[in-house]
């Protein structure tokens, strides 16, 4: 569904305001970027500004080949080097596509892109009007989700209108994202491989592609030091503003309140009580759909004035592991 609605002229004019160091919001085959000239710190900083990010969240860095994508990372290191080279030759085969690595920064990227640190998070995004914008353009842009912090990432054009409004100089519409939630987040730093974002990129891909184990870092194991080195670690995120619910946390005899909506990832799936709104995302439970669809469900909800929305869950393997820790964030009440 990634209709290239955007015609050369729009991406042409999109390119050319990132390189005066303005905000474009773009598709990507996961969720819309906020995107900034990345070797810009001013460009960078307005990103923070749009968004309401906290200076301390380092952001992505997304480049349109694996060539540009080397040229971002700080190989001079005599002991890593080798090895994280090494590593992302393994990776590439799965760009473009919806993976960001942590890696070492080269000098030319803002420092602000790392938020004081000295490592970068670097992707190739799959879709085209992507890929096509960051040819033209012709510099590496840095690009967190295009929503305000802490809410649901959008994955329409509507979405980012609606979030951000005149905070962003243009957007770019590629119509609805095909994965749906955000790229997979692995840093290569240490000698083990560590995930600290799951996404529709699996451990499993990673081992595959890699060799090694992979480590993930999951909620529970989240720590001070995980949080500040990644924190879309931290427990409570991607949250709509009205209170989410687990259907697992629930049972006949739960009191839901008057206005309850629900989610579910089946038409099979039932349901003990009436609810005021409800959307079927998928007919059987397929998760790729239930991923493409979760954040547009969960914004539409948000905005029917309900008291609660009570959402399906499903088996935390594969992608689905990607969506339950979307799903335990929004739900997350501290
Ligand atoms: O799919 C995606 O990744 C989307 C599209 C636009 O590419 N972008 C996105 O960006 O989700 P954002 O900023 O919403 O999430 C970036 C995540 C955060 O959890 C951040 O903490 C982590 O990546 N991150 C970025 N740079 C990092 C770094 N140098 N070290 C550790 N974590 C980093
Ligand atoms: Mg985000």
């Amino acid at each position: 569904m990634n209709s290239q609605s955007a015609s050369d002229g729009d991406i042409e004019r999109a390119a050319a305001l990132l390189r005066d160091g303005k905000l474009v919001a773009f598709p990507t085959e996961t969720v819309y970027g906020l995107g900034a000239d990345a070797t810009n710190d001013e460009a960078v900083t307005s990103i923070y500004t749009a968004k309401g990010r906290p200076s301390t969240n380092p952001l992505i860095v997304h480049v349109a080949s694996f060539e540009s994508l080397l040229t971002c990372v700080d190989l001079s290191d005599p002991k890593t080097s080798k090895r994280i080279a090494a590593d992302l030759h393994a990776l590439s085969p799965l760009w473009p596509g919806p993976l960001s690595v942590v890696v070492p920064r080269a000098s030319h990227i803002s420092p602000v892109v790392s938020a004081g640190g000295t490592s970068v998070a670097l992707r190739i995004p799959r879709h085209p009007i992507a890929l096509n914008l960051l040819e033209v353009c012709g510099r590496p842009v840095a690009a967190p989700s295009a929503n305000p912090s802490n809410y649901i990432s959008p994955t329409t054009a509507e979405h980012v209108r609606k979030g951000l409004g005149d905070r962003v100089a243009y957007v770019l519409d590629g119509g609805p994202c095909e994965v749906g939630i955000e790229s997979t987040v692995v840093s290569l730093i240490d000698e083990t491989p560590v995930i600290l974002r799951p996404g529709a990129i699996t451990k499993d891909d990673l081992e595959g592609a890699l060799g090694r184990p992979v480590r993930v870092n999951t909620t529970g194991e989240n720590s001070a030091s995980t949080a500040r080195l990644s924190p879309g670690m931290l427990a409570k995120h991607y949250s709509p503003h009205t209170p989410v619910v687990l259907m697992s946390s629930i049972s006949p005899s739960t009191q839901l309140p008057t206005r309850t909506g629900v989610i579910t990832f089946s038409s099979s799936t039932p349901i003990s009580f009436t609810p005021t709104e409800k959307r079927v995302i998928s007919e059987r439970g397929d998760l790729a759909e239930v991923a493409a669809r979760l954040f547009a469900a969960l914004q539409e909800l948000d905005e029917a004035t309900l008291d609660v929305i009570v959402v399906d869950t499903c088996e935390p393997i594969g992608l689905g592991a990607a969506i339950m820790d979307r799903l335990i964030r929004a739900a997350c009440t501290s």
